[in-house]
């Protein structure tokens, strides 16, 4: 690697620019190339960090670069990001990584040949509250781990290129897996396509995971949110999280930047079981700037190539196993049973 290592982004719509900017901030204009095929996104993106190179096909960008950064939509992302392991190339993927777990594995069985070095987009690993909030949990600071329910939901436009399963709950599956340190064992979930389109705009999923931990997650496109969305233009979205275990519970909501944790245990006293509290008070965390997470996240990416260690957010857990939940959701959505998770 050169000492600046050069970056090919393949994407730039609306994720773009929050990419190119992170990216600007950590390499020089000059090793960074965008590619898209729309001239008005690559004009654009020469605007928004003059000095860097664009092309049209990412094919014509691949031999001049050490890494590749993928954000062009779902059902294109295995076929580039195989060409990219293929050519060498370390490989940064935006969530979902693959439309199911055999593209995941695939894409594994070409990395462990090349030995490329390969991360998911999992945005909330790198957002300063969940961040936060795994670190509390992992200490055990809400006790024993009960129950995980988060709501990733509000009016936006429903994504030409997968439905509410992969483009959100995708999110908080993998938050609560983290959290949890587990992978769910079975998954129901109830999806509905209103619009017809044949894709989810509503997806409800309880997931239970080996230990006895419950997680609940809501997403969809057709119930009120509360807050504009900071990544998607006009949308207006909630997403909040409440984790609670035997001796507390914490809470946030994303948007609203907010954390609170809420010291509580049920004793049994004259024959009922009754809250004992003990307090409730924020957490503190940084606020997100999402240019900011993305760029936490590229950072880390470039350290682990640097260092040749395995990255957070890497392809088994968050390419191979987050697919599988997601393959069971779908199964469960289909049949209407509880599905089992693959090992
Ligand atoms: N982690 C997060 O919080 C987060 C947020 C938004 C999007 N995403 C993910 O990022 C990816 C992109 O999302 P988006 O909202 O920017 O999508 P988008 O549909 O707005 O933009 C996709 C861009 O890719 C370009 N494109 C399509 N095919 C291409 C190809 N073969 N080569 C180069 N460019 C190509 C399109 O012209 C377009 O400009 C998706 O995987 C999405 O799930 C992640």
């Amino acid at each position: 690697m050169t000492t600046h290592p050069r970056i090919l982004q393949v994407g730039y719509g609306a994720f773009g620019a929050t990419h190119l900017d992170a990216w600007a901030g950590l390499v020089p204009a000059t090793a960074l190339t965008v590619a898209d095929p729309r001239p008005d996104a690559r004009a654009a993106a020469a605007a928004r960090v003059p000095g860097i190179a664009v092309v049209a096909d990412w094919r014509d960008g691949l031999a001049a670069v050490d890494a590749v950064d993928v954000l062009t939509p779902t059902d294109t992302h295995h076929a580039i990001a195989a060409a990219a392991i293929a050519a060498g190339r370390h490989l940064f993927l935006e969530k979902p990584m693959t439309v199911d777990a055999a593209e995941a594995r695939d894409l594994e069985a070409r990395a462990a040949r090349t030995g490329v070095t390969v991360q998911g987009g999992l945005y909330f690993r790198f957002h300063p509250k969940a961040r936060a909030l795994h670190a509390l949990v992992r200490a055990g600071g809400v006790g024993r781990l009960r129950f995980l329910q988060g709501k990733f939901a509000g009016f936006k436009r429903a994504r030409g290129d997968s439905g509410a399963l992969l483009n959100d709950a995708v999110h908080f599956i993998d938050l609560f897996g983290w959290l949890a340190g587990e992978r769910p064992a079975t998954v129901h979930c109830v999806t509905r396509d209103h619009f017809g389109r044949g894709s989810e705009d509503l997806a409800l999923a309880t997931l239970v995971y080996p230990s006895g931990v419950v997680a609940h997650v809501e997403t969809g496109y057709i119930q009120p949110g509360r807050w504009p969305d900071t990544v998607v233009p006009g949308a207006v979205t909630s997403k909040e999280v409440q984790v609670s275990g035997s001796e507390g519970a914490v809470e946030i909501d994303f948007a609203a930047e907010t954390m609170v944790r809420h010291r509580v245990r049920h004793e049994f006293a004259d024959g009922l079981w009754r809250p004992v509290f003990a307090g409730s008070a924020p957490v503190a965390a940084e606020a997100a700037d999402p240019v900011a997470v993305v760029r936490a996240e590229l950072a880390h990416f470039l350290d682990c190539i640097a260092r040749r260690r395995p990255p957070d957010a890497g392809l088994a857990e968050c390419g191979v196993g987050l697919a599988l939940v997601l393959d069971a959701a779908r199964r469960s959505a289909a049949t209407g049973t509880v599905a089992r998770v693959e090992a």
